[in-house]
């Protein structure tokens, strides 16, 4: 897979992508990564990306100008179609399902928003998918779009070590993950469940299957339901 990135801030997102499983991925080949500057596109001699709006109101809109060219010039780098997204308190909420739809695409072009957001006619003409991590608001897309792709790249075959991991987790079957132990088997007088130490495997799957439930009716009985 690739993934392009449009930000005004690469710097927040390269040491993110350089670390851990998504780093790992990238070292393996399993997703290339790629983010472009947008002020690069700029073309006044004020490398101008954002400007006051229309019928006046607070903050700035970014520029379709420079967002245009930055998309076309990216999306030619590669002649795989991009899956286009952009990052926006206003986009549908993203959710496990959407994720898993997306790590099945072979390229995806991620726009971050800035400011008090785009001009209409970035998300007219470039008609991408609108996604929001949540409802609260952030400052910039750039962490939405490091969780983004977080959650998609762990799903590419190869990300994880252990590819059971991915598949038994929380939000898949809709249950939240059962607690887990590790040693010491006592600390601070605190004991590990008898059951995780009989060797029993019967047992302990049971154990767990009824720790998920109570835990999922109790923190997101939302989650049952579906
Ligand atoms: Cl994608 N962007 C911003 N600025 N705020 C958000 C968001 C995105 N998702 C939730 N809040």
């Amino acid at each position: 897979m690739r993934i392009d990135v449009l930000t005004l801030f690469p710097e927040m997102l390269e040491p993110f992508f350089s670390a851990s499983i998504i780093g790992r991925a990238r070292r393996a080949g399993i997703v290339d990564i790629v983010c472009t500057q947008i002020r690069d596109f700029a073309t006044d001699r004020h490398q101008s990306v954002d400007d006051k709006p229309f019928g006046g109101g607070p903050g700035m809109v970014l520029m379709c100008g420079p967002v245009f060219d930055a998309v076309e010039h990216v999306e030619a780098l590669d002649p795989r179609p991009a899956t286009r997204i952009l990052l926006t308190p206003q986009g549908e909420r993203l959710t496990q399902a959407i994720v898993e739809s997306l790590a099945r695409e072979s390229r995806l072009l991620i726009v971050c928003g800035h400011y008090e957001g785009f001009d209409q006619r970035i998300i007219d003409g470039l008609a991408p998918r609108e996604i929001s991590i949540g409802d609260y608001v952030l400052s910039g897309g750039e962490p939405a779009a490091a969780v983004l792709i977080d959650a998609v790249v762990r799903l590419l075959p190869g990300a994880l070590g252990d590819e059971n991991s991915a598949a038994s987790e929380s939000f898949r079957a809709n249950r939240l993950e059962y607690p887990q132990y590790t040693r010491p088997r006592e600390f601070r007088g605190m004991s590990v469940p008898e059951v995780l130490l009989s060797g029993d495997h019967g047992r302990i799957a049971e154990w767990r299957r009824g720790q998920q439930d109570a835990i999922t009716r109790s923190r997101r009985p939302d989650l049952m339901e579906k």
